[in-house]
């Protein structure tokens, strides 16, 4: 099993041979090896089972580093690159000859991210290479926003987890590209769109749901428990089904007749931010109940709303 600890230099040593490490940031924890490493990327598909057309996404902590593996950087990602880094926001950019094609599935683009939590800043700043890093869950899956949850389904592959506490914002980054220096996202996530279009003006969403491989981060089937989830007008579909046999996931409100261990109200406040945080907590915990499935509602798509309610369409997928 790995070992769970906060031991920033035991870490660094795994990454400088070769070996992967767990490793938290502020949207959900990594699965990490060295990026210019072909071995380490290659064990980190194998370790997800993810297959080899879905690529990774590099962390490090400075602009400097991001530049000495990228290269033309249209200036309106420059300008996203310094108002929201570090921050939830990934940035697909052309790459130079040292990331290799395996981590980005033979794309021409890498994408890049500064993530913003301070133990895995003070481990990037030691090295000299960045981090492939995608959410450290098998492939489908929800992804983990505790240490723990890493150690319940990697914990027998990988020798060791960085703990830093859950995640502050819950669900991944959001995802830029460039088309014609136009940028289109192409997954909602932890840097809301209203905050990124206060900085760059209107920008296209293209995050359809598809099964189509050639369409990275936008598979339709992802982030999903294991039972069925079925989303809808809780009010009227628990009295439907029997309330013993279903884990419920509020946004904001309790349901009496459903006992205390199946059900998780994300945020009793009606806290937008707080309920992506506890969104994929949520799901992992449902999704060990004795319950049949799992129901779900949407929540008010203002702020995070629309990245929460993507995320629970793709776990119904
Ligand atoms: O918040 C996050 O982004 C987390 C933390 C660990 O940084 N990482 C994460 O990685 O969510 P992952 O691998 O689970 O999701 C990355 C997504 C994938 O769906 C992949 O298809 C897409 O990014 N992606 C990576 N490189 C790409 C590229 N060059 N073009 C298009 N999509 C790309
Ligand atoms: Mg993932």
């Amino acid at each position: 099993m790995a070992e769970i600890g906060i031991d920033i230099d035991q870490a660094k040593s795994f990454l400088d041979r070769g070996q992967l490490i767990g490793l938290p940031t502020e949207t959900v924890y990594g699965l990490a090896g060295n990026a210019f490493n072909e071995s380490a990327v290659l064990k980190i598909f194998q370790v997800k089972n993810r297959p080899s057309f879905d690529p990774l996404i590099a962390h490090t902590n400075s602009l400097e580093k991001v530049k000495t593996f990228v290269k033309d950087i249209p200036d309106v990602a420059l300008d996203l690159a310094e108002a929201f880094w570090p921050g939830p926001l990934t940035l697909l950019l052309p790459k130079k000859k040292r990331i290799p094609l395996l981590l980005t599935s033979g794309l021409k683009t890498v994408a890049v991210r500064i993530p913003d939590h301070p133990i895995t800043t003070e481990l990037l700043e030691k090295l000299d290479y960045p981090l492939a890093a995608p959410s450290a869950n098998p492939f489908g899956y929800v992804s983990p926003t505790t240490a723990h949850h890493v150690q319940d389904q990697l914990g027998e592959a990988i020798p060791y987890i960085l703990d830093g506490g859950p995640c502050r914002v819950g669900i991944e980054s959001t995802i830029i590209g460039f088309e014609n220096n136009k940028p289109v996202v192409y997954r909602l996530g932890g840097k809301r769109i209203d905050e990124i279009e206060k900085l760059i003006g209107t920008v296209r969403i293209r995050t359809n749901m598809s099964s189509d491989p050639t369409a990275p981060g936008m598979l339709k089937s992802h982030y999903a428990p294991v039972k069925r989830v079925v989303i809808g007008d809780l009010e009227e579909l628990i009295p439907k089904l029997n309330p013993l046999k279903v884990a419920v996931i509020s946004f904001q409100k309790d349901y009496p007749e459903v006992p205390e261990n199946h059900k998780f109200i994300l945020s009793k406040t009606g806290n937008i931010d707080e309920a992506a945080a506890n969104l994929f907590s949520a799901m992992r915990k449902m999704d060990k109940t004795a319950a049949n499935c799992i129901v779900a509602e949407y929540v008010p798509e203002i702020g995070l709303g629309k990245a929460i309610n993507d995320r629970l369409k793709r776990a119904q997928a």
